[in-house]
């Protein structure tokens, strides 16, 4: 018999299990599109969980990616500089490798979340959190969980990243081991690595200051109407952590800038 270990990394989806050597997990409306991408990243090569079909509760079956994803508190490996410099690397690998995938018009992505502005460039990660990115021998080597990808730009992936990854968070709110990181080498860090061109430097933080506005109202809004993890989180303190961030953010503003231009 097949035992069904919970994994609960992410705290989001509700009946992620392990089995054996795959994960199974609910599928939503957005899940043809991701199976699409899941199917396009397998064909380059680039290292994600693979689509193995669907199982008889309807589950989605994915290959399980050997390593381990940080969970909270964050390892030690997970928030030295190199883990950083890899992050900044995959990331930029994993848009080199979506940059050939043409989805299907009309695909069903998952659109509730926020985004930039701006003439979408690509099929976003758009949710790398430590839970979502797998290290082996300390090294970040493949993305999980596509649920939230989407037609974004390579700017909002980036931003995203640094939220969870510099952090750009109010000290208060990060993981000990990140509490007292110097925030704008990090930036420089992680842009340097990732190879993000002046012109994206120059507005990132304008582009953070909108994600967290309107990441702030998707959240507000999949917890009203989305319920389960979403609720959940939100009544843990998303909200007011996003506005501690956004206050930080604006306060440091001048050095953070200083760092990356
Ligand atoms: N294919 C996989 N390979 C390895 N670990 C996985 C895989 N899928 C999920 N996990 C583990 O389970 C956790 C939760 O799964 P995830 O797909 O990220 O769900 P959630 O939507 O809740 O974030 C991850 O953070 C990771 O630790
Ligand atoms: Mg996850």
């Amino acid at each position: 018999m097949n035992v069904e270990v919970p994994l609960s990394g992410g705290d989001v989806t509700e009946g992620v299990v392990r089995v054996g050597d795959t994960v199974r997990r609910p599928v939503g409306p957005h899940s043809p599109a991701v199976h699409g991408l899941l199917r396009h990243l397998e064909r380059v090569g680039f290292e994600a969980p693979r689509l193995l079909g669907v199982d008889d509760r309807g589950r989605e079956i994915l290959s399980w990616v050997p390593g381990e994803a940080p969970g909270r508190p964050l390892p030690h490996y997970a928030v030295t500089e190199e883990a950083l410099v890899g992050v900044a690397r995959l990331l930029r690998g994993y848009h080199e490798a979506v940059s050939s995938y043409e989805a299907p018009e009309g695909a069903p992505w998952d659109t509730v979340a926020s985004n930039l502005d701006g003439k979408p460039e690509i099929i976003g990660h758009c949710d790398v959190t430590p839970e979502n990115v797998v290290f082996r021998g300390g090294r970040p080597v493949a993305l999980i969980d596509f649920d939230l990808a989407r037609p974004t730009t390579r700017l909002y992936d980036v931003v995203t990243a640094l939220r969870h990854w510099a952090p750009i968070a109010d000290p208060c709110d990060r993981d000990g081991p990140l509490y007292g990181v110097d925030v704008g080498r990090r930036l420089r860090v992680f842009c340097d690595s990732y190879g993000l061109d002046r012109g994206a430097r120059r507005v990132l933080l304008v582009a953070a200051r909108t994600r967290f506005e309107r990441s702030y109202e998707a959240m507000r809004f999949r917890a009203e109407h989305v319920g389960g993890g979403w609720a959940r989180i939100w009544h843990a303190g998303a909200g007011p952590r996003i506005r501690r961030a956004q206050d930080w953010l604006e306060r440091n503003w001048d050095e953070l800038d200083a760092c990356l231009n």
